[in-house]
């Protein structure tokens, strides 16, 4: 039984995980999104899955499908949907991982109608979204909150910013500026920050072996 135990080390610990783009509308037909496909977030969640952690998966828009017992995936669309979505749980959780490449910006006017091409230019106006994991940083308790970072230039300093703007324990900084690293490549060149500063380089790794690294420190976190 000890055996078991030591197997499961997040048996009875429940992670909110966050995946994927997501997709903003414009008209019924048309949305704005990114390329993320969810690969990252999937990967965390069937890493701690595998250890015995009950995952709430929500997702954006992607192909992926993933199947296990102890993960809960809700599928949604849109940054409001992602937004309910996570506070629903979140005061439950004992993790909370922020991998969705959330879209920034929203229009702020959605069509009722498909739009048609009457004008020779056309604009539309769009408006932030919420920020989902810095709401969650706002009335977060005993939850570790994890979050991601993707800078293209002064990355360390940008990263060490989201950590105190969000409230956040730990981020994930996703360098772009490598070959082979980022959005619709296997692999990613990752650093880890957590909220004391301290850094912690990797090299370039398969997405499956940096979530297997992201839950690796959260069992750490609990081990005792
Ligand atoms: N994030 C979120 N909700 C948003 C935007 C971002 O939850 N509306 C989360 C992402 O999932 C990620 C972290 O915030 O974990 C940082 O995302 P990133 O795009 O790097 O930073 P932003 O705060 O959006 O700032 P900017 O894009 O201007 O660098
Ligand atoms: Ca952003």
């Amino acid at each position: 039984e000890k055996d078991i135990e030591n197997k499961l080390p997040l048996k009875g610990k429940k992670i909110l995980i966050t995946a994927g783009p997501t997709y903003e509308a414009i008209d019924p037909v048309r949305f704005i999104g990114n390329h993320s496909t969810g690969k990252m977030g999937f990967d965390i969640a069937l890493a701690a899955a595998n250890l015995g952690a009950e995952v709430i998966l929500v997702s954006g828009p992607t192909h992926l499908q993933i199947k296990h017992s102890l993960i809960n995936l809700i599928r949604v669309n849109s940054a409001d949907e992602m937004y309910d979505a996570c506070h629903q749980y979140f005061d439950h959780v004992d993790v909370a991982i922020a991998a969705a490449a959330v879209a920034d910006y929203k229009p702020k006017n959605v069509a009722s109608q498909k739009i048609k091409k009457t004008e020779a230019t056309f604009t539309i106006e769009l408006e932030k979204n919420k920020d989902i994991l810095l709401s969650l940083g706002q009335i977060k308790k005993q939850q570790f909150l994890i979050g991601f970072a993707l800078e293209t230039e002064n990355e360390i300093e940008n990263a060490k910013y989201k950590i105190e703007k969000k409230n956040l324990d730990l981020i994930v900084l996703n360098s772009l500026n490598d070959k082979g690293a980022g959005f619709g490549h296997p692999t990613n060149k990752v650093t880890f920050i957590d909220k004391d500063f301290n850094i912690f380089e990797n090299p370039l790794k398969s997405k499956e072996l940096v979530a297997v690294d992201i839950v690796n420190l959260i069992v750490k976190k609990y081990a005792n």
